[in-house]
């Protein structure tokens, strides 16, 4: 026995490449198997004398070692090996992940946002949860005035002055936005607004409005209608109409609700148009002498007008959606439909 003999069975087994598990057991018995290398070492180690014995015995028990760690190694590295060919073809077409889309309701608000914005409008935010000043007493409905159960109002906290409330209205931000900005004032303020109504097809306890407002010097009532003519052919078509008919609103001063024609039947009369040809699709008018002066602005000097309309109104009337819970429930099979809608 001689230290080279160790060395090279070393060498070997450092040598050894395996690819199946059938080649590492072949070279486990190779090295210690019975008649194995290592074994047969171990056998002629018995028959040397002492001296021999005190020189070999500690390099052969670490030889031993190394090559049941060895061998432990090469069959860890086929398993692996093993499992990733049995289970991954990698010529395979990689996993897809569905990307979501845009929900409709936020398509036709960034839609409105975008025409206004052509117009030279900003836009504003408010908070929606609000207090009762912001949403209704500024906008000139006196307190207990009976014009407060045109909103019916889910009240945060009840019982002193000014209680605080989820907002019925974004008309709210109007009045924020007269508050602290300078003149003159040109805002979109889209947002989502609250009423205590009973949910159906046309009506949600939720739901989200835009609320426009200009004041300026010498802002008309023909500024109005021609503002809101340019945003309905944008929205509707470059063939749409729109007819004013009178209304009332606290805040506004003459009020008007706005219709535009049909874009189905185009004024011929359809189930969608209940045969009017004419869809409403907000109120509007000249903002109250007594809202501008809530808010510190001179009503002698400057002038303006203000509208405001139902974001999931106006995507019902653009897509034909006769059922408003459609855009709450997140039916995938609903939201798909709206995958391609993102252009005007
Ligand atoms: N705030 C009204 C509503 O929620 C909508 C509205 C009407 C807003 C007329 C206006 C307006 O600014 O002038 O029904």
């Amino acid at each position: 026995m001689t230290q080279e003999n160790i060395e090279k069975v070393l060498a070997e087994l450092n040598a050894l490449d395996c690819k199946t598990e059938k080649e590492v057991e072949q070279a486990r018995v190779r090295f210690l198997g019975k008649k194995g290398e290592i074994t047969a070492l171990f056998e002629e180690f018995r028959s040397v004398d002492g001296d021999q014995k005190r020189l070999f015995g500690r390099p052969l028990n670490e030889l031993k070692q190394k090559a049941v760690a060895r061998i432990e190694e090469l069959k860890a590295g086929v398993q692996d090996g093993g499992a990733e060919e049995s289970k991954e073809d990698l010529s395979m077409p990689g996993q897809q992940y569905e990307l979501g889309s845009r929900h409709p309701v936020s398509i036709v608000r960034q839609q409105i946002v975008d025409i206004f914005r052509k117009f030279g409008y900003d836009v504003a935010e408010g908070p929606e949860i609000e207090d009762d000043y912001h949403v209704f007493e500024a906008l000139n409905f006196p307190p207990n005035h009976p014009a407060r159960d045109m909103q019916d109002t889910f009240f945060v906290s009840a019982g002193h002055l000014n209680p605080l409330l989820l907002r019925t209205h974004t008309s709210s931000v109007q009045v924020r936005s007269m508050e602290s900005m300078p003149l003159p004032i040109r805002v979109i303020c889209p947002g989502r607004v609250f009423r205590n109504e009973a949910i159906s097809a046309r009506a949600h306890c939720i739901f989200h409005q835009v609320e426009g407002l200009y004041v300026d010097e010498n802002v008309t009532f023909a500024d109005l209608k021609q503002a809101i003519l340019l945003f309905a052919r944008e929205m509707f078509g470059a063939d749409a109409q729109i007819r004013m008919r009178p209304s009332f609103f606290p805040f506004t001063e003459p009020s008007a609700e706005v219709d535009v024609s049909c874009n189905i039947c185009h004024g011929k009369g359809c189930n969608i148009c209940k045969g009017t040809g004419w869809l409403e699709i907000m109120g509007c008018g000249m903002v109250d002498p007594n809202v501008l002066e809530a808010s510190g602005i001179d009503s002698k000097k400057y002038s303006g007008f203000a509208f405001g309309m139902g974001i999931e109104r106006i995507a019902m009337l653009k897509w034909q959606v006769n059922d408003l819970r459609h855009y709450f429930e997140n039916d995938l099979r609903f939201l798909h439909e709206f995958e391609s809608a993102t252009e005007v």
